[in-house]
């Protein structure tokens, strides 16, 4: 696979980590970094809440000193916010590059037609992605840096937006464009429609087009690849709990077949790091403790790990803690095959989108909904 060019940025395997809230911080990203090369995404940040500088953005936006580049992803509804967000992190460079995200599907946010909710609005769309670039064209001495969106198909099969989100999105001369092959309503569940990525892919022959949903190992990345012709690939939920996922996807895209096969000794010192990492990030072990608990699952997933191990590595509280939990492990146990591999982290049902009111009459906003989208913006977090 070629490099992946993002404006003035190349990144040479073409492959994104996708944002994660509650997941992709400094110390998951370091942990994937290590393995392979790639485009590595913070969490994702609101725009009000980074102008605003409060603490949770701040952290939120921070990266180690050797992140080469600087991504990351923000989220909002109103072009003005959204617009002061990028010259701020532009003013005080703070960024290399901005993705931003029209692709959530929780219904706090879409109920006030934020997220995934939002390109169905193209008024409001349109004004959004202009504000956004035009700031980021103003960075490096009016160079720029890329700016790129992440959407997903539309709202559900009858109300779909990605081909028009996408036309209106390199009008507005964004770097690239990437697309979950899911509707709002799939939530998580199903399966990505690739199709819908090459459709994509086709329709804007001169961006380059990221596709993302469902890739769970290097093996789906190059299967993407060759279905849909995208530029490159971005990988969320399979790489959770498998950094080295990113070492898998960086050798296919060279040609390799070398895959990292970790027996349960590397799955455990790599959860003891990861742990030890988000005590750096939080700045303190309760709560670096507290948000380790949710990767238990996925780091030994497949690893025939007692269910009493489990549960209470799920409960761990210190570092000295999960040092004696991981103490009882037989480290001799190997990878265990298929049991490791396939679908992980978030699934779920079926849903229908909460949107505001008459939502989807008009693909323009009414007064009242300008004024639901004004609010929109004030506690959100999530994906
Ligand atoms: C826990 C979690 C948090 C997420 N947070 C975000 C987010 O902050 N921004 C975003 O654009 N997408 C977010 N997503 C969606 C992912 O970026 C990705 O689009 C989705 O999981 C589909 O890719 P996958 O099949 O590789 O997981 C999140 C997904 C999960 C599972």
């Amino acid at each position: 696979m070629p490099p992946l060019q993002l404006g003035h940025l190349t990144v040479d395997t073409p492959v994104v980590l996708a944002p994660m809230a509650g997941i992709t911080n400094t110390a998951f990203r370091r942990l994937c970094r290590e393995y392979g090369g790639g485009l590595y995404v913070a969490e994702m940040v609101t725009s009000r809440a980074l102008v605003e500088r409060t603490p949770e953005s701040m952290r939120l936006i921070k990266h180690d000193d050797d992140e080469k580049v600087r991504s990351i992803q923000l989220y909002g509804v109103d072009p003005v916010t959204v617009g002061a967000a990028v010259r701020m992190l532009v003013e005080e460079d703070r960024a290399d590059h901005i993705d931003l995200n029209f692709g959530c599907p929780v219904p706090k946010v879409t109920r006030r037609g934020g997220g995934s909710a939002l390109p169905w609005k193209t008024d409001l769309f349109t004004a959004i992605v202009n504000a956004a670039v035009r700031e980021a064209g103003k960075a490096r001495g009016g160079a720029g840096i890329p700016l790129t969106i992440k959407m997903r198909k539309g709202i559900d099969e009858d109300h779909l937006t990605y081909l028009e989100a996408g036309r209106i999105a390199r009008d507005a001369g964004v770097a690239a464009v990437a697309l979950h092959g899911r509707t709002a309503n799939q939530y998580y569940s199903g399966t990505a429609d690739w199709d819908a990525i090459a459709r994509l892919r086709e329709a804007l022959p001169d961006v380059p087009v990221l596709g993302n949903g469902d890739i769970w190992s290097a093996e789906d990345a190059v299967r993407m690849v060759r279905a849909t012709g995208v530029d490159g690939v971005v990988v969320g939920r399979g790489c959770q709990g498998r950094p080295w996922l990113f070492g898998d996807l960086q050798a296919a895209f060279e040609g390799s077949d070398r895959r990292f096969r970790p027996g349960v000794d590397v799955v455990a010192a790599t959860f003891r790091r990861h742990a030890e990492l988000l005590v750096e990030n939080y700045g303190e072990e309760p709560k670096a403790l507290r948000d380790i608990r949710k990767h238990v699952a996925w780091y030994f997933k497949g690893y025939p790990v007692g269910g009493d191990l489990r549960a209470r590595l799920a409960q761990v509280e210190t570092l000295a803690g999960l040092d004696e939990l991981l103490g009882e492990l037989d480290l001799t146990m190997p990878y265990p095959g298929d049991a490791a591999e396939g679908p992980r982290g978030r699934a779920g049902s079926p849903k229908r989108t909460a949107l505001p009111d008459r939502w989807l009459e008009s693909r323009e906003l009414n007064e009242e909904q300008r004024a639901t989208i004004a609010a929109a913006e004030l506690d959100v977090s999530g994906g």
